[in-house]
């Protein structure tokens, strides 16, 4: 076991399987993972940030190593603020390269302590993602294999909600 402390950064609006099993293979790989909620400016969130954090926390009370945050500014600012070595993120297709490529490199110019691991994505896991989740709640449909059983009722109570007002 590495022992460096890892962050994992996303918007989880909200967290999916998908999510999950990264964080869980990066707790496995690093002695402190620290999964962070950050801001994308290029979405806007159905739920708000304390409610990330708490799905958060309740889908990884079982992973001592883990632990849940949220941070407005830059990544950068943040693993430095907390002595990260490195920044864990999922990889599921050749089209999320080019962006997580990207934003690796500006990262490790702007903290260049930090190294970016990129997992890929297990194949069940491969179209899955937030907005999907978030389309597909909101219109009655199914979400049960997209998010984390412990969260299920909550994620599809607020997004049909939402989706009635
Ligand atoms: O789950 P997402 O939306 O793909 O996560 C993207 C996120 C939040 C990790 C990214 O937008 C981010 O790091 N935002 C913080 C601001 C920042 O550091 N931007 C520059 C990175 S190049």
């Amino acid at each position: 076991m590495n022992d460096i402390i890892a962050v994992c950064p996303g918007s989880f609006d909200p967290v999916t399987v998908g999510h999950l099993d990264i964080i869980k293979r990066a707790a496995g790989m690093f002695s402190e993972v620290v999964v962070v909620v950050m801001q994308n400016r290029a979405k806007s969130p159905s739920f708000t940030v304390e409610e990330r954090k708490e799905m958060l926390k309740a889908v990884t009370s079982d992973l001592p190593n883990v632990r849940v945050a949220s941070f407005d500014g830059l990544l950068a600012t943040y693993t430095k603020q907390i002595g990260a070595g490195a920044i864990v993120k999922g990889l599921r297709a050749m089209s999320d390269f080019e962006y997580e490529f990207q934003m690796a490199l500006t990262n490790k110019k702007l903290n260049p302590n930090t190294e970016t691991v990129f997992l890929t994505t297990r194949a069940e896991n491969m179209y899955l993602s937030s907005s999907m989740v978030k389309q597909i709640g909101s219109m009655g449909g199914d979400i049960s294999d997209f998010v984390p059983k412990s969260i299920l009722d909550k994620v599809a109570k607020r997004l049909q909600s939402k989706s009635n007002t």
